[in-house]
């Protein structure tokens, strides 16, 4: 092989295998979220992960922090877990189903109302349902 035929084969093998890296770094889809195909609904986790543990929280999902509670077979409920009031992260109770704060004992109820202070504000919700085996949230 000469030299010129070999510098040819070497660049078209280098440009056949970068091609498709470079298109797909090039895609807009890698960067959109993940988006379900009924409207504003966002995925912000799977079934099983919820079943397991009976919570599950998304701190970064397209709609921002989300801990949904329950299961997929029963009601589920999903907040937004920043407290009002100073925005810490609040946990789930299961035993008094509660939303409690760790930093100063407010409570919220599972309706994300305020039980017990010092918070005032409720808790953001959001509307939650199970689509094709993924958890998947939206404003309400
Ligand atoms: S930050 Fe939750 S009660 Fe203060």
């Amino acid at each position: 092989m000469k030299r010129r035929d070999f510098i040819n084969w070497v660049g078209l093998g280098w440009i056949a295998t970068s091609l498709p890296v470079a298109i797909a770094a090039c895609s807009s889809e890698s960067t959109t979220p993940k988006t379900s195909a009924s409207g504003d609904w966002q995925t912000v986790g799977t079934s099983a992960e919820l079943d397991k543990a009976g919570q599950l929280l998304a701190k970064n999902s397209p709609v921002g922090p989300v801990l949904v509670v329950g299961t997929s077979k029963t009601a589920m409920t999903a907040v937004d877990p920043t407290c009002t009031h100073k925005g810490c992260t609040v946990v789930w109770q299961a035993q008094t189903k509660k939303f409690a704060c760790p930093c100063h004992h407010s409570e919220f109820g599972i309706d994300g109302k305020v039980q017990k202070g010092p918070a005032t504000e409720p808790l953001k919700t959001y509307a939650a349902k199970i689509e094709r085996n993924s958890v998947v949230v939206k404003p309400v």
